[in-house]
């Protein structure tokens, strides 16, 4: 199969051009203006833009909170209708096994024939005893380079102490590892918690008082001291607030390879979400919990400035109704509400609509956040990048579109969309996947399986300062 993409308008992380696109097979084999090509299918792009695939690089399709699920890859169609052609999932080590042996047993049976877009995987190390830590370096080889640690979550199973992290930096460190941290102080929120609990503040609301920015910028500082006593780099992962954001731009700052992330949600949702009337603020439970508009115009800067290098999802698809609802009613509280929020399908909606079109951020900005970082972080070298030689995961995106953010018009499979309601501006009208076409007016039309395991390589971006 071979695709000519004419007259289009091609953003990259640097700039913007008018040019013919000629993909052969799974990749892009010419780019050019006024490209001379016999092609089995000519697209023509006049007036639209032309942007790399996304890459979302915190997706949650098996985080399991008291033993219910989440969705999983058989929703990974939301993906590509929102322009996202490549998925990274965080996979925890089964207790008592390997860390390369849980990912492998995870992707044979939940993900290889279900995906529908392409996919790569983190590992969390749950259980860090010495031959764990000993076959940190053995992730690299089995393509899966990157590693994250949960300083939240007192009690819970996949709880990182420093110690655990510390090991993971050094060894981590011998073969290339990004290491990853969820940067919350759990032993802060654990305290903080009981004591609004024993006031009987529980209601939805109080998680966000349960979790202030103090608790995400002290664990963001930790991570960033062990990471120097290891001299190793570091990725944060969901930054929220401005206090953690200064830490992350401090060490930067000092010389110290220190990178982050945030999430489509901190940047259009806030607290006032989570006070919603009755048990409606549940929806909007996550960890880091939902800032200020301060923190939001903190971070709207940092990732025009490059203080923060990708915009992730953090999807997290628990449904309302039920799922939810763990945390409603006699004898619960927000800390039973299970934590994260669905967004699959609407960060690239979010970051034009929000960003582009109110001028915060540039849309070569917004290509570098959506797709190329996530890849070069991620070590997923033919990922991220309209260029010669890259896989064929293209956006046609038709910036004249406008529409309204529904849970009605969602692939992710949960019953609400935390952006219930919100303009939308723009849209991903085709989609290719290595050059297959799997969304076509902005519908899915491609098939479960098609998206296949991507190895990422060792010593991402991160490793490049
Ligand atoms: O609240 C969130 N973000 N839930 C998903 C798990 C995590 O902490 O990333
Ligand atoms: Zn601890
Ligand atoms: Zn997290
Ligand atoms: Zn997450």
């Amino acid at each position: 199969m071979s695709v000519l993409i004419k007259n289009g308008t091609i953003v990259t992380a640097e700039n913007e051009f008018t040019a013919d696109i000629y993909i052969q097979g799974e990749s892009i084999h010419a780019i050019g203006e006024n490209l001379e090509k016999e092609a089995d299918e000519i697209v023509d792009a006049k007036g639209k833009y032309v942007l790399p695939g996304g890459v979302d690089q915190h997706v949650h399709f098996s985080f399991t909170y008291k033993g219910s699920k989440v969705r999983g890859f058989e929703t990974s169609n939301a993906a590509a209708v929102g322009g996202t052609t490549t998925l990274i999932e965080f996979v925890n080590q089964v207790q008592g096994k390997g860390l390369v042996e849980s990912i492998d047993e995870y992707r044979k049976t939940d993900a290889d024939g279900i995906a529908m877009v392409d996919y790569s995987f983190h590992s969390v190390m749950t259980d860090p005893r010495p031959e764990v830590i000993e076959e940190i370096p053995k992730l690299a080889e089995a393509g899966y380079p990157t590693m994250k640690l949960f300083m939240a979550y007192k009690g819970m199973f996949f709880h990182a102490d420093d110690d655990a992290i510390l090991n993971a930096l050094f060894k981590g460190k011998e073969a290339g590892i990004t290491v990853m941290v969820h940067a919350e102080n759990a032993e802060m929120i654990d305290v903080l918690t009981k004591k609004l609990i024993s006031e009987g503040k529980t209601a939805p609301y109080y998680h966000a008082v349960s979790r202030p920015p103090v608790v995400e910028a002290e664990a963001t500082r930790r991570a960033i001291y062990l990471a120097e006593l290891a001299d190793a780099p570091l990725y944060v992962v969901h930054v929220s607030a401005k206090e953690a954001l200064e830490e992350i731009k401090q060490a930067y700052g000092r010389g110290q390879s220190v990178y982050g992330e945030t999430c489509s949600h901190y940047l259009i949702l806030d607290t006032d979400d989570l006070a919603r009337p009755g048990f409606e603020g549940a929806k909007y439970v996550c960890s880091p919990a939902l800032r200020t508009e301060e923190h939001r115009d903190a971070l709207w800067e940092a990732v025009d400035k490059k203080w923060l290098n990708a915009i992730s999802s953090d999807h997290c698809g628990f449904d309302y109704e039920h799922q939810k609802h763990m945390g409603f009613g006699e004898g619960n509280s927000f800390a039973d509400i299970p934590n994260g929020a669905p967004s699959l399908q609407n960060r690239l909606n979010i970051l034009w609509t929000y960003g582009v079109c109110e001028g915060k951020i540039t849309k070569s900005r917004l290509v570098d956040l959506f797709a190329t970082m996530p890849a070069k972080i991620n070590g997923l070298s033919k990922k991220g990048q309209i260029a010669i030689g890259f896989d064929a995961d293209i956006v046609i995106f038709d910036p004249d579109y406008t529409g309204t953010i529904s849970a009605a018009n969602n692939l992710e499979g949960v019953d609400y969309c935390p952006f219930e309601g919100f303009e939308q501006k723009g849209r991903a009208e085709t989609v290719f996947l290595r050059g297959g076409k799997i969304v076509d007016g902005g519908k899915y039309i491609g098939q479960k399986g098609q998206g296949k395991f991507i190895a990422g390589e060792p010593y991402g971006y991160v490793y490049n300062k």
